[in-house]
């Protein structure tokens, strides 16, 4: 720690960060869960891949009511994921790699099995236990209403009544009561969480629903409320987007700027508009834009996207980031075999399976990979998309565990499909996952996916991201230098990136690629002077 006068080298502004949702990335001790150990044990794989950073899903102890974003104690590690310590060695292993580490931060709501939570429901109604969280009394004669009409993200009221009768507020499941973002308390502890984990050489942290903390204390019903993933977000909205977020930023802000060369990421998902102000100088250091993810293959509109995104980010002197999949949605080389306009975010539920053409959708996401790593800016990737995997759709209904599941009535599968564990090798129990099996399981069609099958196999998908991110570092790591090229015509998306031309066949037929220009990279083979349908080339003079 250097308080007086901290460097920075800004290593995000463009970076590869890999997001390792622990649980179904390795699993080191046999019991079925991805941990530490396993995490550790793939450290070389992730510098071969040549990554800049790790973004760890939420590690911390809990019930895993939410996949571990409902957190019981933030300062110590999930004994099925490994140990404090564990998580020192990981931290120094990693930055042995030239690789830093994002830990995720949860400040929205803990775990309703969180001490704090328990001593609010022990200590009774006006107590300054209950006065962490929100509590509030009913409406009706008996107080038997909830006190608004708001509904929580996973479906439902947000609200839930406790045994005195009071209710507590819930954006998400019950099982995450929403922290009191108003009590002093409550900023004061996550200061010292960010400090706990600062201290212990965590280089930056992905912030939860960095859009919710803040409510509307007249507590007015809204009608109609929208879901986070939708970007619904209005300017006075009772919790999403509201303008006192930003005090708790630039506290944030503060804590992290006591240290060297640290960040913090913003999962924000507020109007466009509205995103530049969390990226104010003494705000986050990036956000996740997740606008090129929900854009469907089309060149016109990927070009608008993109265009948008990077004039937006110069605009404040913010650098962009790119995202195509997480954790949370389905995985884009799935996405990209269904028809546009089919709606992707719930489609794998019951789903007509003969809309999903799974060739076309491996082939698309390859020609994606080769977009996100040429953008300026950071590109995020998901763990098991260098592989090209596909969401599991088809997952058996007594195996689901997302909340949403349960929360609509089992209607909506949620999110377990792209969490299903990564396929080390080609065969055996749980294809290298781990010797005790797989906590959720995987189709046989990841035999063949796996990275043993593809580390040897200069056509793989897992060959294609590793050059590519080798020569993003050594083509392409400048800022800025980026203009769209419209000479190939509406159906294709074509950019300059300083002497790198990037053209993507987004259109039905081939396209004439420019005659001297040298191919140094291409997502599918190229014969010839064109470009096929659904892929991308990177060109130099
Ligand atoms: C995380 C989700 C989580 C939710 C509640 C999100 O934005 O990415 O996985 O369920 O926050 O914490």
């Amino acid at each position: 720690m250097n308080s007086a006068a901290t460097t920075t080298s800004e290593w995000w502004r463009n970076g590869v960060v890999y997001q390792v949702y622990v649980r179904s990335f390795a699993d080191g001790n046999g019991d079925g869960t991805g941990d530490v150990t396993g995490l550790r044990s793939k450290l070389d794989y992730l510098r071969d891949l040549g990554v800049n950073a790790l973004w760890i899903n939420p590690w911390y102890s809990s019930p895993l009511r939410d996949g571990g974003y409902d957190v019981a104690d933030y300062r110590t590690i999930d004994e099925r994921f490994g140990t404090t310590e564990e998580v020192e060695l990981f931290i120094a292993e990693a930055h042995e790699r030239d690789i830093k580490v994002i830990a995720d931060l949860v400040p929205n709501h803990t775990s309703s099995d969180h001490r704090w939570f328990q001593e609010a429901l022990a200590a009774g109604p006006g107590s300054p236990e209950r006065a962490r969280y929100v509590f509030k009394d009913g409406k009706g004669a008996n107080g038997e209403l909830p006190p608004t009409d708001w509904t929580a993200v996973f479906g439902g009221s947000a609200w839930e009544q406790v045994e005195d009768g009071q209710w507590y507020l819930h954006l998400f499941d019950p099982s995450q009561p929403d922290l009191n973002w108003e009590n002093e308390e409550v900023r004061a502890e996550f200061d010292d969480v960010f400090r706990f984990w600062l201290d212990r050489g965590i280089d930056g942290f992905r912030i939860d629903v960095a859009h919710g903390l803040v409510k509307d204390t007249t507590f007015p019903d809204v009608g109609k409320v929208g879901k986070i993933l939708e970007s619904e977000t209005t300017e006075n909205h009772p919790f999403w987007d509201r303008d006192g977020v930003h005090e708790i930023n630039r506290r944030w802000r503060s804590v992290l700027d006591e240290y060297d060369d640290r960040m913090m990421v913003a999962e924000a998902w507020v109007a466009a508009h509205r995103l530049p102000l969390y990226l104010r100088p003494d705000e986050y250091h990036q956000s996740f834009n997740f606008d090129l993810l929900a854009t469907d293959w089309n060149a016109a509109e990927f070009a608008a996207v993109i265009d948008k995104s990077v004039t937006a980010a110069d605009e404040i002197g913010a650098s962009s980031t790119w995202v195509l999949s997480n954790h949370d949605v389905m995985r884009h080389a799935t996405r990209y075999g269904l028809d546009a306009g089919i709606p992707w975010r719930q489609w794998p539920m019951t789903g007509p399976v003969e809309a999903l053409d799974v060739e076309r959708g491996a082939r698309r996401a390859r020609a994606a990979a080769l977009v996100t790593l040429s953008l300026p800016g950071s590109t995020y990737i998901y763990q098991g998309e260098e592989l090209g995997l596909p969401e599991v759709w088809d997952l058996p209904e007594d195996v689901l565990e997302d909340p949403t599941w349960f929360r609509s009535d089992f209607t909506e599968k949620g999110r377990d499909g792209c969490r299903v564990p990564i396929p080390w090798e080609r065969s055996g129990d749980s294809f290298g996952f781990g010797s005790g099996g797989a906590w959720l399981p995987q189709p046989e069609t990841f035999g063949d996916l796996s990275a043993e099958a593809q580390l040897d196999d200069p056509a793989s998908c897992l060959a294609l991201y590793r050059s590519a991110i080798a020569i993003r570092s050594e083509h392409l790591a400048e800022e800025g230098g980026f203009a769209l090229d419209s000479s190939f015509g509406d159906e294709v998306l074509a950019y300059r990136r300083g002497e790198v031309l990037v053209v993507v066949n987004m259109g039905a037929s081939p396209v004439a690629l420019p005659a001297e220009a040298k191919v140094l990279l291409a997502s599918s083979p190229i014969s010839g002077s064109d470009l096929e349908q659904d892929t991308a080339v990177w060109l130099v003079p």
